[in-house]
């Protein structure tokens, strides 16, 4: 939380489209987030559509090209990677934006790239991310409970959505959750199950997905507003 006022800046980091991005800056624009503020985008895509969300909402708003360490297997066997230590010279600039634009909360909607350990130093507990899949409660292991009783295997990494379809479940689902060093496995603030419908395809299912996400990220920003707020 900035110390000159009250306000939670977020900080939000987009590789795409930004409609997550959208669903904040309109519960801002409606008062639905009071006292929380987009300090900073940033894209890693020159072209990610979300870049003109920001700019059409007068956000300041940047793109960072980035090269991923462990190109190509990062999220091919996501739990195979070993996590970054180091930070890269890309997160170190990364980190300089934020800390010049005093972020408090790092937001990643659709980011696509693994953030090190030593990033994640610098913001903790303040980096959360929205993973269209279910997690479990403290984000680890390989089985997720569903509402009624369901076990499904839990999706890491790239093509979530494809992944639950491949696998035949009848539930997935999209949760915003604390990012640790290993690729999404954090504790979850909140989450939502969705139905999988005879004929769904990736596409259609994202779709779906996509609208759960954009209320469960105003619910998370919203509570961890609440937690920091003083007293
Ligand atoms: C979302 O579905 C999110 O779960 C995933 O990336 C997608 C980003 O979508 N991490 P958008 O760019 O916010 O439309």
């Amino acid at each position: 939380m900035s110390s000159q006022n009250l306000s939670l800046r977020l900080g939000v980091l987009i590789s795409g489209s930004g409609s997550n991005l959208q669903a904040i800056i309109d519960a801002i624009e409606d008062y639905q987030l009071p006292g929380v503020e987009i300090a900073l985008v940033v894209s890693n895509k020159a072209d990610a559509y979300g870049l003109q969300r920001a700019l059409k909402h007068r956000l300041p708003a940047i793109y960072l090209p980035s090269k991923q360490r462990n190109e190509g297997a990062q999220f091919i066997a996501p739990n195979f990677i070993t996590p970054e230590s180091t930070m890269s010279e890309n997160e170190s600039q990364l980190t300089a934006l934020l800390h010049l634009f005093q972020v408090d909360l790092v937001v990643l909607a659709g980011w696509m790239r693994i953030l090190s350990a030593a990033f994640l130093e610098q913001f903790p507990q303040r980096v959360i991310n929205i993973h269209p899949a279910l997690l479990p409660d403290n984000g680890t292991g390989s089985t997720f409970t569903s509402r009624n009783g369901t076990q499904i295997p839990v999706f890491r990494g790239l093509h979530a959505v494809q992944q639950a379809l491949d696998a035949g479940v009848k539930i997935t689902g999209s949760c915003v959750h604390f990012v640790t060093p290993e690729v999404d496995a954090g504790p979850v603030i909140c989450r939502d199950e969705v139905a999988i419908e005879e004929g769904d395809s990736e596409e259609t299912l994202h779709e779906r997905l996509k609208v759960v996400e954009h209320r469960l990220i105003v619910k998370a920003v919203r509570g961890l507003k609440v937690l920091n707020e003083p007293g």
